[in-house]
């Protein structure tokens, strides 16, 4: 098993012009994108549709208009003036996505970098959005599976690489790296392996100083998400993106 990792989205555009054929992609969005739909599946959502523009997402509301609308722009929910007015159901914060509001439901969600970086692995062989709160299944699952390659895909924020993606990447390759697979690593997943195991001792402070982990602290509505998305392994299931674009609870 190889293991590669794309630690910037200004990398994603190579994936179009990548055969990801025999590739299992881990998606990383840690604050909040994938954190916020593994959450969502724990709670009884049916699917997540994640989406790159808003006005994908309207269009698919349009069409069935039982879909929560989910996202954000800057952080925050998006609002019907920015959607010509529709409104959304759900911004981007875990904690909004209880088993209440997500009852067997199909969420559209919309988010500045994490749904943009999981469709740009549509083309790859297999897709999980991945996070701390599911770290070790999703180690186990791919254990079992053992694909040939394996990409870390860290979704970042803006142009920028978010540290808090690459430490849940460097912490997935630690998991992958014990027992008797024995995967190889490129020099971005080695970097991502290393920046993580100097950061494991105090990894809340690592998270509270990095950009996002900073911007969200600062909205007091918001601060909560930080220590949320932290949990490590509290929703042990693995979150696929299937064929049809939707992510959806896979079987262990
Ligand atoms: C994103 O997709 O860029 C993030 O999840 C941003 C956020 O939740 O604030």
């Amino acid at each position: 098993m190889k293991i590669d990792a794309i630690l910037t989205p200004a990398e994603l555009p190579t994936l179009a012009r990548r055969d990801l054929r025999e590739t299992l992609c881990v998606v990383f969005d840690v604050l909040r994108a994938t954190s916020t739909f593994v959450t969502a599946l724990h709670n009884g959502a049916k699917a997540i549709i994640p989406v790159s523009e808003i006005s994908e997402a309207v269009a698919i509301r349009g069409k069935q208009p039982d879909v929560l609308l989910a996202g954000e722009r800057d952080g925050v929910k998006i609002s019907a003036a920015q959607t010509g007015g529709t409104d959304f159901d759900l911004g981007n914060s875990p904690r909004e996505f209880t088993p209440e509001k997500m009852r067997g439901g199909t969420i559209v969600s919309t988010t500045t970098n994490g749904t943009r970086a999981l469709r740009a692995c549509a083309c790859a062989k297999s897709v999980l959005a991945g996070s701390f709160l599911n770290l070790a299944a999703t180690a186990e699952f791919i254990k079992q599976l053992q694909p040939t390659e394996v990409l870390l895909v860290c979704a970042g924020t803006g142009d920028k690489r978010a540290d808090e993606d690459v430490l849940g990447a460097g912490a997935l390759c630690e998991l992958l790296a014990r027992g008797d697979a024995r995967p190889t690593f490129s020099e971005s997943a080695e970097i991502a392996r290393q920046f993580y195991a100097q950061a494991k001792s105090d990894l809340a402070a690592a998270v509270r100083n990095s950009t996002n982990g900073r911007r969200l602290l600062a909205i007091p509505e918001l601060r909560d998400d930080v220590a949320f998305c932290l949990q490590r392994d509290v929703f042990p299931l693995i979150a696929g993106m299937e064929a049809d674009g939707a992510i959806r609870r896979q079987a262990a």
